[in-house]
């Protein structure tokens, strides 16, 4: 069973889901972008002001990190793995063979955006709504991370590749000193982006029957 066939009465509909099916994970990219820095930055002011979050809380923090300042945040993970490497966390060959490619991969793209919560700022709506306030953090998550779809949709939409990176908490001290970030932005994810050098790998999909149903149509 694939997705029903439908004419939207807004072609531009139509248009947002062939971006939501053509969005994959790109890790092969190189350090060009298809777009001007100023399209990649209202991207992003974009995602930040509109994308929502509970009782508009307003959680999400970004940060966007172009060409030599996108190096710079994969040379603190280089350099934060290496720690671990010398600490005899992680074995030298798997760093040297495996991670170490990988990183460098990263810093080859153009740009990385980091995606923050500021968890410190929702203390108030805590107090005042006690019965959700276990909900806030996670709410706070979940806005963050309809962010970071925005981003990587639009990313696609224009042209540009993009992989979803977790490098927290390893490189959360080297990224709030390099950029002297507020100490109560907790990073939660990096999308690292560029143009594709080549395509996405295989994918499969689960059917449809076993994750969806339709009650009342
Ligand atoms: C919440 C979330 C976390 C992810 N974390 C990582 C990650 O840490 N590293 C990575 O390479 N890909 C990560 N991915 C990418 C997924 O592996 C990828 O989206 C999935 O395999 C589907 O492939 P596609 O993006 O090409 O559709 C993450 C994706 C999501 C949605």
């Amino acid at each position: 069973m694939g997705s029903v066939a439908v004419d939207f009465k807004n072609p531009a509909t139509s248009s947002l889901l062939e971006v939501v099916k053509a969005r994959r994970t790109y890790y092969d990219l190189k350090g060009e972008s298809s777009i001007s820095d100023d399209a990649l930055e209202r991207i992003v002011q974009d995602a930040v002001l509109h994308v929502p979050s509970s009782f508009n809380t307003q959680t999400s923090r970004v940060v966007l990190l172009l060409k030599e300042e996108h190096k710079k945040a994969w040379d603190i993970a280089i350099k934060a793995m290496e720690g671990l490497v010398a600490a005899g966390h992680v074995p030298k060959e798997m760093f040297e063979n495996h991670t170490k490619p990988k990183l460098n991969s990263f810093k080859a793209a153009y740009g990385t955006v980091l995606f923050f919560v500021d968890y410190e700022s929702l203390g108030p709506i805590k107090e005042k709504f006690a019965i959700y306030a276990d909900k806030f953090d996670p709410f706070a998550m979940e806005s963050s991370a309809m962010s970071q779809y925005l981003v990587w949709l639009a990313l696609e939409s224009e042209g540009l590749g993009a992989n979803l990176q977790h490098y927290s908490p390893l490189v959360d001290e080297g990224i709030a000193k390099t950029w002297n970030l507020p100490a109560s932005w907790k990073l939660d994810a990096q999308l690292v982006f560029g143009t594709p050098n080549s395509g996405p790998g295989e994918k499969t999909f689960a059917p449809l029957e076993d994750r969806f149903k339709v009650f009342g149509k």
